[in-house]
């Protein structure tokens, strides 16, 4: 069975709407612990939409279980998470204007600045991964470099149902490939409640990374309780 860790971001997101404090991200790493996830992943983007760098320093202090920092291989960043030292970092591509992280990270075509970074995180006793498209060649690439990667759901759960099977094939081919290579095989992107199981029931991954519908879901699950607590203090 694999692992979750939980990806915070849109709690933030939802933060930096009215710039304040709440909801308190730290609180929101304490309660995904306490329900049970095996991490927290949160992303520092370059333009600190959502999670900011001081959150990164606090839920560094916070976190019991493991914090996993998404990342670009952008200079700032990479000065940032050398200071916070989270227990791992993923590097991920990063394009300023997308709404969320589109593709998987192109290893063969950056080779040498992944490798760079890599090196210098690992250095700080950070566990890298790479957060790869399910493709041998990516795959193959990455092994030259670290011990660790994240396989993008994306294409599997963006897709529509009759197309679903030929990606999750692809997806079962490459973590079976990347297993061979010795590789600890993460995944994560786009999974929600409907397409979670089968990808779950991959032998191989280690742990999967979701955010986005879990932070959906909690409102529908605690938006009831939130007005009955309000709609007693009035009365
Ligand atoms: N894994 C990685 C590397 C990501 O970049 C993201 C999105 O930030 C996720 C997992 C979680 O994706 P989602 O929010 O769609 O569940």
């Amino acid at each position: 069975m694999p692992k979750l860790g939980v990806n915070i971001d849109h709690a933030a997101s939802l933060r930096q709407l009215r710039d304040g404090i709440e909801p308190e991200i730290a609180s929101c790493a304490i309660l995904c612990e306490s329900a049970g996830c095996d991490s927290i992943v949160v992303h520092l983007r370059q333009d600190q939409r959502h999670i900011k760098e001081s959150d990164v320093y606090l839920l560094k202090k916070v976190v019991k279980t493991k914090l996993n920092l998404e990342m670009s291989t952008d200079k700032r960043i990479v000065e940032v998470a050398c200071r916070a030292k989270p227990h791992q970092a993923t590097l991920v591509p990063e394009r300023r204007n997308e709404v969320t992280t589109e593709g998987g990270l192109d290893v063969i075509a950056n080779f040498k600045r992944v490798k760079d970074v890599v090196a210098q995180l690992k250095e700080e006793g950070i566990v890298v991964s790479l957060f790869i498209d399910p493709k041998k060649k990516q795959i193959d690439a990455a092994r030259k470099i670290v011990d660790m990667i994240e396989l993008h759901t994306g294409r599997y759960a963006d897709a529509r149902l009759a197309q679903r099977g030929k990606y999750l094939d692809e997806l079962t081919k490459a973590v079976h490939y990347a297993k061979d290579l010795g590789l600890v095989v993460n995944a994560g992107h786009g999974l929600d409640y409907d397409n979670v199981e089968p990808v779950a029931r991959i032998e191989g991954i280690e742990e999967l990374n979701i955010g986005y519908s879990i932070i959906c879901q909690a409102i529908f699950i605690g938006l009831g309780r939130a007005v009955k607590r309000m709609k007693d203090l009035i009365s």
